[in-house]
């Protein structure tokens, strides 16, 4: 099924409610679109491919258009498989087509697929005339891979942004963002930036910045994941902006596992003592929440605490995989507190201590230890450590 976005410009995506995990990790409870637009002028393009099993449904769509044996262009914003897996299918179906890629993307597309097609590398700001359209090529590195681009069609003024302002969630027969409850979407794209994005906030802020710098008109932003926004494009362009803006979020996240209760009590009267000094606080058990709610939730906090019982001398393995995903996506938070509780000779707590120590973030002092119960003094530590807390915080 397609869809006009203005005349000579379409919509021809597809919905994916089969993958349960986004890069086999992220949870997609709504699934997920893979956008691609078809531009048909004197020259024909198509702006993005589809994840591989996507490929017959999306050439379908395009035939509802066009013969896709007379596209001239496919235009490659990213190379990512998610966009890209449908590149040698689609290399049969359309032997004269053109690749359009930065030139970054070139030795990527040649080790993932090596398609027979010819191919045109496209400088930054270079432009592409299909005749009555020109397509404008916004070079945006690190937005998340190295050779990413945006594609902007010049007379039109809509933006074809790849990745940025893209949603989790698949589209359902509505396109436009006037057409869904955006609540849903915020919650939605917000937990896709921090699963996919975290690491690059840097690189969204230069985009920004370099789209209003360019001072172009934008009446319409189409991703490469869920709602085209057409209606109000600043709303995503704003949300994204303050979603990766280097400034905190005024609240304590506490991130804590649990095999038998022991940290769960400690977890439990911490956020108690916060809540009682007016701290905001979200709190995670890594047993039962989604990763990538916890990184949504903890990515921006002013102050993080995780907690962890001690697991063959280690913490406890959820809790630890959360803290290689802080590393590995490089947190802007640098406050953190620790507690944890051990049966005999502990370990759990002086490793993440350690972990976060190489990552240079400040460890916020009491470091609460328990063996097992907490007695009546590191009760008062657990006291001790939210006055702290709160004082960092307000
Ligand atoms: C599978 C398993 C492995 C454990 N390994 C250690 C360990 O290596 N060192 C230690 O001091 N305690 C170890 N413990 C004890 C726990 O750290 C201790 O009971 C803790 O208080 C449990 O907290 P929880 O109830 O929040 O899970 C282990 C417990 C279990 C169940
Ligand atoms: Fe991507
Ligand atoms: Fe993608």
């Amino acid at each position: 099924m397609h869809r006009e976005i203005t005349k000579g410009v379409y919509y021809v995506g597809v919905d994916d409610h089969h993958t349960e995990l986004f890069e086999n990790l992220w949870s997609l409870p709504f699934g997920v679109s893979y956008n691609s637009y078809l531009i048909v002028d004197e020259k024909i393009a198509v702006v993005e491919g589809v994840k591989g099993p996507w490929t017959e449904e999306w050439l379908n769509n395009i035939r509802e258009i066009v013969d896709p044996s007379k596209i001239d262009y496919i235009i490659v914003n990213h190379m990512e498989p998610d966009h890209t897996s449908s590149l040698p299918e689609f290399a049969k179906i359309a032997p004269n087509a053109t690749m359009v890629y930065t030139p970054k993307a070139s030795p990527m597309q040649k080790s993932f697929y090596d398609v027979p097609l010819k191919e045109m590398i496209v400088e930054d700001l270079e432009e592409l005339k299909l005749g009555s359209k020109t397509l404008k090529f916004v070079h945006a590195p690190f937005l998340h891979w190295p050779e990413t681009m945006m594609t902007y069609i010049v007379e039109d003024e809509i933006l074809l942004s790849c990745d940025a302002f893209g949603s989790f969630g698949a589209l359902n027969g509505k396109h436009f963002d006037d057409e869904f409850d955006l609540r849903l979407v915020e919650k939605e794209s917000r937990r896709y930036v921090s699963a996919i994005i975290t690491s690059y906030f840097k690189f969204v802020q230069r985009a920004l910045a370099k789209v209003t710098e360019l001072g172009i008109g934008i009446k319409v932003i189409a991703p490469s994941h869920g709602p085209i926004y057409r209606n109000n494009p600043m709303w995503i362009v704003g949300k994204y902006n303050e979603w990766t803006s280097p400034e905190l979020e005024k609240y304590c996240t506490i991130v804590y596992g649990t095999m038998y209760g022991y940290s769960h009590r400690l977890a439990i009267k911490l956020k108690k003592e916060l809540l009682e000094l007016g701290v905001e606080v979200k709190l995670h058990n890594v047993s039962y929440s989604d990763m990538s709610a916890i990184i949504t939730d903890s990515v921006r906090a002013s102050v993080l605490v995780v907690g962890t019982p001690t697991y063959d001398a280690y913490p406890y393995p959820k809790v630890w995989s959360f803290v290689n995903e802080v590393q590995g996506k490089r947190f802007p938070v640098d406050t953190v507190a620790l507690f944890g509780t051990f049966g005999w000779g502990g370990g759990g707590v002086k490793k993440l201590q350690k972990m976060f120590t190489d990552m240079k973030k400040e460890i916020l002092e009491p470091i609460i230890r328990v063996k097992a119960r907490a007695s009546e003094e590191e009760s008062q530590q657990i006291k001790e450590l939210a006055k702290t807390i709160a004082g960092r915080i307000k």
